[in-house]
């Protein structure tokens, strides 16, 4: 396993010990900081939020370890994000809300090589997801 997701991985572990507070925090932080976002997932299912955070943290250690697929994943989950709406500055609310939010919850366990590695691994699988008129953009 990559030096970046060992250290990560077993910081997931932490979090998901109980999944529905970590889901809760996530969005309630995000759609505090950011109603844009709520309004965004207004129309979808309540189950939608929960899937999409547990998805994106898997992606996100999976890449970190170095797995190709997960890239071509990325792209299809990034038109269809674009065709929903969401934009490039909100890929950096969303990190920014799970970086506040696992800080809050990993209580002592946090640290700064925690943080960077996660902010490192966040920001490329966001940045993966950026269609080309998106990158243009910014
Ligand atoms: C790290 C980046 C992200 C990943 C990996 C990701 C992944 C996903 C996945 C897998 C779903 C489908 C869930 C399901 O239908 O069961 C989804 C849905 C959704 N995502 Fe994201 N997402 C990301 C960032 C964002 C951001 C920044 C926003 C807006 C603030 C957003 C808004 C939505 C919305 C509104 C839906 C529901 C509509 C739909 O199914 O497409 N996502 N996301």
């Amino acid at each position: 396993m990559s030096e970046i997701a060992e250290r990560l991985k077993p910081n997931l572990e932490i979090l998901a010990e109980d999944e529905p507070k970590l889901i809760r925090r996530v969005y309630e932080d995000l759609f505090e900081h950011h109603p844009r976002a709520a309004e965004l997932f207004a129309e979808h299912s309540r189950a939608v939020r929960g899937e999409m955070l547990r998805e994106a943290l898997m992606l996100a250690i999976d890449h970190a370890d170095g797995a190709t697929w997960v890239e071509e994943n990325l792209t299809s989950l990034g038109d269809q994000h674009e065709v929903n709406g969401v934009t490039n500055e909100m890929y950096s609310w969303f990190v920014d809300s799970l970086l506040r939010v696992f800080a809050d919850l990993s209580g002592r366990e946090w640290c700064a090589e925690l943080e960077g590695s996660w902010r490192t691994v966040l920001e490329q699988i966001s940045d993966l997801m950026l269609t080309a008129d998106q990158r243009a953009a910014s």
